[in-house]
C-alpha cells in the first residue's frame, strides 16, 4: 500500500478514532476533491468505462494495490481485482459451476464475498476464512439460483469498508433459460452501472477518511470514470446498476422526466414491470432498469441525476440511429411467494455497532435457522439509520414497511438481499433458507457499521 493510504484499522478503537479525525478535517475543508464543480450536464464528460466480462470457470483473480484510469487523463492508486476499477464483470449461467483461484496480493488479509450469491460457507467469504497476504483460496461453488446481478467485494474483519472503498469491488451476472426468452436487450445494449461516492487525496489518489456514521464521498464514480458519458444508438437499454457505496443512498431519476422501466432488483426479475419516476437506492442494492432512447433524436442528451445529492452521475447522448431488436417484456417471470411463517426473529440494529445489544463476535453464533423453513424476520431500529440490512445465505421477500416510510416500494418487491431501514422504520421480510447449511451472516451494509460490528453470526442447521 501506498503511505498515503490509510489502511489497517488493527481495532475498532483505532478506526473510531481515525473516523472521529477525519470528520474534522472535512469539516475544516481539509480534504480537497478531484476536479471543480460541473456546470449542469455540461463540461467535458469523460467516455464511460465498462468493465471486461470473464467466466468464473478455472478463474483467476487476485487482489493488488495499483494505478488506475479515472477517465480525462486523472489516475489515482487503487486496491483492485486483477488491476481493474471496478473488477471484470463476472459472467455465469444457472448450473455452472464457479472455481475461482484467488491471490492476496495486498498487504492485509483478505476475503471475497459473493454478495446475492448462494454458496456454501467455505466460498461466502466469511471474515473467519481470511487469506492472509501473499496466501491464495479456492472460491469453488455451483451457480445454483435464477438470473440477476449479484456482486463481489472483500469482507475481512473490521477492514471491509477501506478495501471497497479503496476499489475492490465488481460486478457478478447470472444468466438463465428465462432471462433468454424475454428478448431484452444484449451485447452493447445491456450495460452494467457501479455507481458510488469517493473521495481523493491531494494528489488525486482515493481515499479513505470514514466516519462513524459512515463514509461520505464528495465525488460520484460509475465504473470508476469521473463524470462519465455514454454514446448511446436510438435504441432500448439494458442497465444493470449496483449502489456500491459504502453508506451513501442515492435518489435516481432522468433529467427529461421520463420514469424507469424497471423490470428487476437484487434478486433477479420483478413479478410486472413498473415505471417508477425516481428510486431510492441503498448501498448493496440493485436494480435491473431499461432506458428507451429509440424515439429520440440525435443530439438528445439525457442525465441521469441523483436527486437528494444534485449529482450528474451519467450522462447519455444519443449520437446514432439504428433500428435494431430488444423489447420491453410483456411479462415476466413469475415468483413463487413465501408464506406461512412458523417463527419470527426480532432484530434491534442498536446504535452504530450492534444488532440486539450485541457487538459482533466472529467466534459467537448467535441463532440457528432450520434449513428449509420460512421464518418471518422483523428489522427495527432505535436510531443511526439509515441501516442497509443485508442477509447472507438466502434471498427474502418484504412484506411490510411500517412507520417511517410507511410503505414497501415498486423496487423492493421479489427477491432481495438488502433492504433499506431508516429511523422509526419497521420492516418485515420472509426468509428462508433452501440453499446449505452452514455459517452465514447479517450485518448492516453501511460498511462503517458492519466494520464497527453491527453485524451477527448465524448458522443454517
Ligand atoms: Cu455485500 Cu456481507 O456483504
Ligand atoms: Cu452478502
Ligand atoms: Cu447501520
Amino acid at each position: 500500500m501506498g503511505n498515503d493510504t490509510p489502511l489497517g484499522f488493527s481495532t475498532r478503537r483505532d478506526f473510531v478514532r481515525t473516523a472521529i479525525a477525519s470528520a474534522g478535517l472535512l469539516a475544516a475543508g481539509g480534504v480537497r476533491v478531484l476536479g471543480a464543480p460541473k456546470p449542469p450536464g455540461g463540461g467535458t464528460r469523460n467516455p464511460l468505462n465498462i468493465p471486461p466480462i470473464a467466466s468464473p470457470n478455472n478463474y483467476g483473480l487476485t487482489a493488488a494495490q495499483t494505478v488506475v484510469p479515472l477517465g480525462g487523463g486523472k489516475t489515482s492508486s487503487a486496491l483492485a481485482y486483477n488491476g481493474l476499477f471496478p473488477g471484470p464483470t463476472i459472467l455465469a449461467s444457472t448450473g455452472n459451476t464457479a472455481t475461482v483461484a484467488f491471490t492476496n496480493g495486498l498487504s492485509e488479509g483478505t476475503t471475497v464475498h459473493w454478495h446475492g450469491m448462494v454458496v456454501p460457507t467455505p466460498a461466502d467469504g466469511h471474515p473467519k476464512d481470511l487469506v492472509p497476504p501473499g496466501a491464495s483460496y479456492g472460491y469453488n461453488f455451483p451457480i445454483i439460483q435464477r438470473a440477476c446481478l449479484n456482486w463481489y467485494h472483500p469482507h475481512p474483519h473490521m477492514m471491509t469498508g477501506e478495501q471497497v472503498n479503496l476499489g475492490l469491488a465488481g460486478a457478478f451476472i447470472v444468466r438463465d433459460a428465462e432471462e433468454a426468452g424475454l428478448g431484452l436487450p444484449s451485447g452493447d445494449y445491456e450495460v452494467p452501472l457501479i455507481i458510488r461516492d469517493a473521495n481523493f487525496d491531494r494528489s488525486g489518489n482515493l481515499i479513505y477518511n470514514p466516519r462513524t456514521t459512515g463514509f461520505v464521498g464528495q465525488i460520484s464514480l460509475v465504473n470508476g470514470t469521473l463524470d462519465p458519458k455514454l454514446n448511446v444508438d436510438t435504441a432500448l437499454y439494458r442497465f444493470r446498476v449496483l449502489n456500491g457505496s459504502n453508506a451513501r443512498i442515492f435518489r435516481l431519476a432522468l433529467d427529461n422526466g421520463a420514469p424507469f422501466i424497471l423490470i428487476g432488483n437484487d434478486g433477479g426479475f420483478l413479478e410486472a414491470v413498473v415505471q417508477p419516476g425516481q428510486i431510492e437506492l441503498g448501498p448493496a442494492e440493485r436494480l435491473d432498469l431499461l432506458v428507451d432512447f429509440r424515439n429520440m433524436p440525435v443530439g438528445t442528451k439525457v442525465m441521469l441525476k441523483c436527486l437528494d445529492a444534485g449529482w450528474n452521475l451519467l450522462q447519455f447522448e444519443v449520437t446514432r440511429q439504428v433500428s435494431v431488436g430488444g423489447q420491453v417484456p410483456a411479462t415476466l417471470p413469475s415468483i413463487s411467494k413465501l408464506s406461512n411463517p412458523v417463527t419470527t426473529r426480532f432484530f434491534s440494529f442498536d446504535g452504530m455497532s450492534k444488532i440486539n445489544g450485541l457487538e459482533y463476535d466472529i467466534n459467537r453464533t448467535d441463532f440457528q435457522v432450520p434449513y428449509g423453513q420460512t421464518e418471518l424476520w422483523r428489522f427495527t431500529t432505535n436510531g443511526n439509520a439509515p441501516h442497509p440490512v443485508h442477509v447472507h445465505g438466502a434471498s427474502f421477500q418484504v412484506q411490510s414497511r411500517t412507520k417511517g416510510r410507511g410503505t414497501v416500494f415498486p423496487w423492493e418487491r421479489g427477491w432481495k438481499d438488502t433492504v433499506l431501514l431508516q429511523d422509526q422504520e419497521t420492516v418485515e421480510v420472509l426468509i428462508r433458507f433452501d440453499g446449505y447449511r452452514g455459517l452465514y451472516l447479517i450485518h448492516c451494509h453501511k460498511l462503517e457499521h458492519e466494520d464497527m460490528g453491527m453485524m451477527s453470526n448465524f448458522k443454517v442447521v
